[in-house]
C-alpha cells in the first residue's frame, strides 16, 4: 500500500508539474517553422493555415481541437485540376485576390489606375503577439498589401478575422470587393446551412436548407444590418447534427452597414464561406498611403450541435462584445411609452405611467418617440432635437426629477441619422439628407436619412446629442432608425469618392457612438431599426442591448425569440408585454404574454392608465418572479427544448452555469382534444443534484401539480408533465439545487 501511494504521489506532482509547465509556455497561437503552418489553439477549436510552395497562404484546417500540431503537413497548392479548373481556383486559399484565373469568390478585387485588375496576394510577414496573429500578404509585382487580422479567444474557441487593405503604390488604387476572409469546412457533401431571415415585425425566422453546387448569398444593400437576413450562418452536416450533438461551424459579421456572406458549394465538394463588405455598387478609392479595415469575422466550432453553436456565441457576446462589461450585470425591468401613447406624450401623461409603473417594480422609465420639434405625427420633426414646449412646458426636469423620486432611472428615445422633410432642420440643410444631385428624394415613413458619412453632419448629431445627455439627467438612450438608404449619393464629393458613404456612414456612427459613451461613462444604449433592423456584432459593442422586433403580440413573439437566440443571447434581448388585441387581432393571455417577454429582457410596454386593477397585483407578482430568475435568464445557458417547425407547442429552459439554478418556460397554443403533450425532457443539469421544484404562472392552485425535489437524473431522462391546458396556455417551471 505505501508503495502504490507513493507511486500515485508521484503521478500527481508529475503530471501537475506538466499541467503547470504547458500553462505556462501555453501559446494559442504557433508557427511551426518547418512546415511554415500557423495553428490557431482556440480551445475546443482548431484552426490551421499555411504558407504554400507558391508562397499562397492555403486554408487546411478548422474544427475539434487537434493537440498534436505535428500531424499537419505543409500546405501543398493544388495543380491544375483541368483547364477549367485552374489551381488558383481549387487551392483553398485564405485571402485570395482576384486575379490568375481565379473563379470562387475573391476576397480582394482591386483596380490600378493603368488599368490592371490583376491581383495575386502573397506572403511576405507575419507578427504574433499573445492571441493576435497578423499575417502580411503583398501584390506579387505592386505595393498594394494586405494586413491579415486573427485574434483567439480561448475561453469560447472563437477567432475573429478581419483584414486591412494598405496602398503603398503611390498612386490611387480603387477597392472594388474587400471582404474579411474566406473559410473552409472539411471538404465533403451534406452540408446543411441554417441563417435568419426576417421582413419588419417578422425577423429572426430560422432557415435550414442544403448546400449544393453554386453561391447563396447572405446580404443587406440597405446600408444597414436589416430585418431581411442578418449576418450569421452556421453549417452542419445533415443527419449529423441534433440540437445538442454533432459538429457546427459557424460565424456572424461584425458590422451594422451593408454586409455580404456567401456561402459556396464548389464543384469539388469543398463548401467555402465569405464574409464581410457587401461588394454591391462598392468602390472605395484609396489614395497612396490610405488604408481600409474590413468588418470583423467572428468564427467558431462546436462538437456539441446547434444549441453548443449559439450557447457559445451568446458568452462569447456577453464576455468579449458587450460594453464596459455589461453582459456581467442584469438588465433592469424598463418601461417604454410607446404603444401606451405614440407621439401624444406630455409631461402629465407620462409621469402618471411612470406612477403606475414604478409600484409594478419597473426599474428604468422610458419616454419613447414624440417628446421634441413638432413631432405630433411621423410626418414632421425629426431633426429638431429641442423639448417640444407645449408638451413639456417646464422641459423634461419636472419628468425626470419624479421618475427618479419613483427609484427609476430614466431613458430616452432618439432617431439620430434621420430628418423629415418637414423640419426646421431640414429647411436650413436640405444638403444634409442623402441625396443625388438633381433627383427626386425617396422618402420612408415621410422621412430621409442625413448623410452621416459627411463630416458636419457627424459633429452636428455627436453635438446635439451630447448636449440632450448633458443638461439632462438621462441614463439610457434608445436609438432608433426606421428606414434603408435610397438615393446613396455624396454630391460634395467628386464622382470617384462619393461610393465610400456606404463604409463612412457606419464608420461615423460608430464614431458618434464611441465618443458619447466616452464622454458619460455611465450611459446606456438599446439599438433599434424599426425593430430588429440593426442587431450585428458591430452594433453590440457599443449598446446595451436590442429591440428585436416591432411586433410585440406575445404568440408570433415566441417564433421571433426563438430565432434571435440562434445568434444572440437573451441578454440583450428586450420584450415588452403588451395590450391586447394586438397584431394579427390576437389576444393573449396576459400571463402568457408575462411569460413570453421573460424568456429574455423583461420590460412593459402597455398603456397603464388604462389597465383594470386586477392586471396590476397579477403584475407585481410576475414582475417579482422575473427578478428572482432574471440572472439565470439572462447570463445563463439556453437550452431551445422544443423545435422552430413546433408551432403549437414551444418551451425552453435556461441553467445557471454551476447547474444550481434553473427555468423553464413552456406554451400551448391551442390544445387538441385527447392529445397529449410530451413529458418536457430537460437538459444541462447536474444528475446527482436534487432539486427543488417551484411551478409559476400566476394561477392559484391548492396543491402544486409537481413534485416539490425531483432529482437532476429524472428531470433530464424522464422530464416534466406540465400541466397545460386549453388555449394560449403558459407555465414556468423554476428549479433551485438542494441539499438532499
Ligand atoms: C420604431 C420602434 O421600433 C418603436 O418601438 C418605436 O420606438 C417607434 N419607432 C417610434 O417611432
Amino acid at each position: 500500500m505505501p508503495f502504490r501511494s507513493s507511486v500515485a504521489y508521484l503521478v500527481l506532482v508529475f503530471v501537475s508539474a506538466t499541467h503547470v509547465a504547458s500553462a505556462q509556455t501555453f501559446r494559442p497561437i504557433r508557427f511551426l517553422e518547418k512546415s511554415k503552418i500557423f495553428v490557431l489553439d482556440a480551445g475546443s477549436a482548431s484552426y490551421v493555415f499555411g504558407i504554400n510552395e507558391q508562397n499562397a497562404l492555403q486554408h487546411i484546417y478548422w474544427g475539434g481541437h487537434v493537440a498534436r500540431d505535428e500531424d499537419f503537413l505543409a500546405a501543398h497548392g493544388s495543380d491544375e485540376w483541368a483547364s477549367f479548373d485552374l489551381g488558383t481556383t481549387t487551392t483553398p486559399q485564405e485571402y485570395p485576390g482576384w486575379g490568375a484565373g481565379l473563379y470562387v469568390e475573391p476576397s480582394l478585387k482591386v483596380s490600378f489606375p493603368d488599368g490592371n485588375r490583376d491581383l495575386v496576394l502573397h506572403y511576405v510577414a507575419h507578427q504574433m503577439e499573445g492571441e493576435t496573429l497578423t499575417v502580411t500578404l503583398k501584390d506579387i509585382e505592386r505595393e498594394l498589401l494586405v494586413h491579415l487580422g486573427y485574434t483567439v479567444y480561448p475561453g469560447t474557441g472563437l477567432i475573429r478575422r478581419e483584414a486591412v487593405v494598405e496602398n503603398r503604390t503611390g498612386s490611387p488604387v480603387v477597392v472594388e470587393n474587400a471582404q474579411s476572409g474566406a473559410v473552409y469546412v472539411p471538404r465533403g457533401d451534406g452540408y446543411r446551412l441554417r441563417y435568419l431571415s426576417g421582413r419588419w415585425a417578422g425577423e429572426w425566422q430560422l432557415n435550414q436548407e442544403p448546400v449544393h453546387t453554386g453561391v447563396k448569398v447572405l446580404e443587406s444593400r440597405r446600408g444597414s444590418t436589416s430585418h431581411q437576413t442578418n449576418p450569421w450562418f452556421a453549417l452542419d452536416r445533415d443527419g449529423d447534427s441534433d440540437p445538442e450533438h454533432g459538429n457546427v461551424w459557424f460565424g456572424a459579421l461584425g458590422w451594422s452597414g451593408s454586409w455580404r456572406i456567401s456561402v459556396e458549394g464548389t464543384p469539388h465538394q469543398q463548401v467555402r464561406v465569405t464574409g464581410g463588405f457587401n461588394p454591391f455598387d462598392f468602390a472605395y478609392s484609396l489614395a497612396p498611403g490610405e488604408k481600409l479595415q474590413t468588418p470583423p469575422f467572428y468564427l467558431g466550432y462546436t462538437g456539441g450541435g446547434i444549441g453548443e453553436a449559439s450557447r457559445i456565441l451568446h458568452r462569447f457576446v456577453r464576455a468579449e462584445i458587450l460594453p464596459r462589461g455589461s453582459g456581467k450585470r442584469t438588465r433592469p425591468v424598463l418601461y417604454n411609452s410607446w404603444e401606451a401613447t405614440e407621439f401624444a406624450v406630455d409631461e402629465a401623461g407620462q409621469i402618471a405611467l411612470a406612477e403606475k409603473a414604478a409600484g409594478l417594480g419597473v426599474e428604468r422609465f422610458v419616454m419613447d418617440d414624440g417628446w421634441f420639434g413638432q413631432r405630433n405625427t411621423d410626418h414632421a420633426g425629426l431633426g429638431d432635437w429641442y423639448v417640444n414646449p407645449k408638451k413639456f412646458p417646464n422641459g423634461l426636469g419636472p419628468l425626470i426629477r419624479r421618475v427618479h423620486e419613483l427609484g427609476m432611472d430614466f431613458g430616452i428615445w432618439v432617431e439620430p441619422e434621420m430628418v423629415n422633410p418637414d423640419s426646421d432642420l431640414y429647411r436650413k440643410h436640405p444638403d444634409w439628407a442623402m441625396h443625388f444631385a438633381g433627383r427626386p428624394r425617396t422618402e420612408a415613413r415621410n422621412q430621409l436619412l442625413l448623410n452621416l458619412a459627411r463630416e458636419d453632419v457627424r459633429e452636428y448629431v455627436f453635438h446635439w446629442l451630447d448636449d440632450l445627455v448633458t443638461k439632462n439627467d438621462i441614463a439610457f438612450l434608445k436609438w432608433d432608425y426606421n428606414r434603408n438608404f435610397s438615393e446613396p449619393g455624396w454630391p460634395e464629393l467628386p464622382a470617384d469618392q462619393q461610393k465610400k458613404i456606404w463604409v463612412k456612414f457606419t464608420q461615423n456612427l460608430y464614431d458618434i457612438l464611441d465618443r458619447l459613451r466616452a464622454k458619460h461613462p455611465t450611459l446606456e444604449i438599446e439599438s433599434c431599426s424599426g425593430g430588429g433592423g440593426r442587431v450585428d456584432l458591430g452594433i453590440l459593442r457599443r449598446v446595451e442591448q436590442v429591440w428585436p422586433s416591432d411586433n410585440t403580440e406575445a404568440f408570433d413573439r415566441l417564433t421571433i425569440e426563438q430565432g434571435f437566440t440562434y445568434a444572440y443571447t437573451p441578454h440583450i434581448m428586450m420584450a415588452w408585454v403588451t395590450d391586447v388585441p394586438n397584431f394579427n387581432g390576437r389576444s393573449a393571455p396576459l400571463p402568457f404574454r408575462f411569460l413570453v417577454a421573460m424568456q429574455g429582457s423583461l420590460a412593459i410596454g402597455s398603456n397603464l392608465n388604462k389597465w383594470p386593477p386586477e392586471n396590476f397585483g397579477l403584475a407585481r407578482q410576475m414582475i417579482g418572479y422575473y427578478k428572482s430568475i432574471r440572472e439565470t435568464v439572462q447570463n445563463g445557458d439556453l437550452y431551445r427544448l422544443t423545435d422552430p417547425s413546433d408551432g403549437n407547442f414551444k418551451a425552453s429552459q435556461y441553467v445557471s452555469p454551476d447547474k444550481s439554478r434553473s427555468v423553464v418556460f413552456a406554451f400551448l397554443h391551442s390544445q387538441q382534444f385527447g392529445r397529449m403533450l410530451p413529458a418536457l425532457a430537460l437538459r444541462g443539469l447536474d444528475e446527482q443534484a436534487t432539486y427543488s421544484v417551484a411551478i409559476f404562472d400566476g394561477k392559484s392552485r391548492s396543491n402544486s401539480p409537481l413534485p416539490s425535489r425531483l432529482s437532476g437524473a429524472y428531470l433530464m431522462h424522464r422530464g416534466l408533465e406540465l400541466p397545460l391546458t386549453g388555449d394560449y396556455d403558459a407555465t414556468s417551471v423554476k428549479l433551485e439545487r438542494v441539499s438532499d
